[in-house]
């Protein structure tokens, strides 16, 4: 059987990678991910605003903004907890991650504008990542702009980073363009070698008791993954870039939902999170079986065996299903 998948250029040994997640963010976890069958993994992100902390130790600007105080209080923040890690610490994350495993590391960079932090980027290079994840989570707010406006921040982001390295670049973004299918077109001129499909945004709660915003993560569940099922299908045999699925990935039937429809890579988070790294052989075993079972001897015979390639419309498709899912509904 053969499990082996392209993603962005590198040979993965199977479409399992480890997203972006604190359980990239242990070394001591990356040989246990290996170990379980994982064919790559990416590192929690590093943030722009990190980046930049560094530049507080420019000794020009130590004095003139008196940023003394605010460098060392951010960055004993991040170095006593530990996370995110700073932009020294990051570095060497990779190193180390790099020594610990044989499988690709994709380092994920997150910034909202392309300012000097991209050539950071670089310094992730030479560290040998073997590519690099631009996660783009961003949430504009001003009334004032344009969608378009918006999206050629998202288009500059990747060229900025596409012009500082080689590495294959992957940029991974939210769901939430007038049209998608038009902006993965770009962020492929614009040099990206694969699109993540999707970030999920988070939504921070109220906790009327002590009046205040609060942070309400919930890990996903595998309906979560629909989103990116639709798209991966709409998308696949259109672009030249390798297309990933992030999102509600918990069991192997998900895996090959996705595979069918013309993913490169699927990407586990939640479910890792919640039933621990091991359960990714779990995972590929339920892969293997589903192929055998159903005589498939390689997963370049089942990606996007069921994508919308050969649909016609895709548009007309799409809403002729929209009727059908409505109308399916008991009663
Ligand atoms: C606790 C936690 C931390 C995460 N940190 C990052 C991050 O640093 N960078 C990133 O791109 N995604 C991050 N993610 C998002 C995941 O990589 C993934 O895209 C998302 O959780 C959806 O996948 P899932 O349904 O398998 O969880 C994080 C998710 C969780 C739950």
């Amino acid at each position: 059987m053969d499990l082996t998948t392209y993603y962005m250029g590198l040979r993965l040994k199977n479409p399992l990678v480890v997203s972006a997640s604190p359980l990239s963010h242990h070394i001591e976890n990356y040989p246990r991910m290996e170990a379980a069958g994982i064919a790559a993994i990416v590192t929690s992100s590093i943030f722009q605003e990190y980046i930049e902390q560094e530049n507080f130790f420019d000794p020009d600007q130590f004095s003139v903004l008196g940023a003394d105080k605010l460098a060392e209080s951010m960055v004993f923040s991040t170095e006593k907890s530990g996370y995110p890690l700073g932009p020294r610490e990051y570095l060497e994350h990779i190193r180390l991650a790099k020594k610990s495993v044989e499988i690709p590391v994709i380092a994920s960079l997150n910034g909202r504008t392309a300012e000097s932090w991209v050539s950071y980027a670089k310094r992730v290079e030479e560290a040998g990542a073997d590519a690099i994840e631009l996660n783009i989570y961003f949430i504009p707010t001003d009334t004032g702009k344009t969608g378009g406006q918006i999206e050629e921040v998202y288009i500059d982001l990747v060229q900025g980073v596409r012009a500082a390295v080689k590495i294959p670049l992957a940029v991974k973004v939210g769901p939430y363009f007038s049209n998608m299918a038009n902006m993965a077109k770009r962020f492929e001129q614009a040099g990206a070698n694969a699109l993540v499909l999707f970030n999920r945004f988070y939504q921070p709660d109220i906790d009327v008791a002590t009046m205040t915003v609060v942070p309400n993560l919930m890990l996903s569940t595998a309906y979560d993954a629909r989103l990116s099922l639709r798209w991966i299908a709409i998308l696949h045999g259109k672009l030249k870039m390798s297309l990933a699925a992030t999102s509600g990935i918990h069991h192997a039937q998900d895996v090959i939902k996705l595979l069918l429809a013309g993913a490169d890579a699927t990407m586990l988070c939640s479910v890792l999170l919640k039933e621990g790294i091991e359960h990714a052989a779990v995972i590929l075993k339920g892969v293997y079986q589903w192929m055998q079972d159903n005589g498939y001897k390689s997963v370049d015979q089942i990606k996007g065996k069921l994508s919308q390639k050969s649909c016609g419309s895709p548009s007309v498709f799409e809403r002729v299903n929209y009727m059908k899912m409505l109308k399916s509904f008991p009663g």
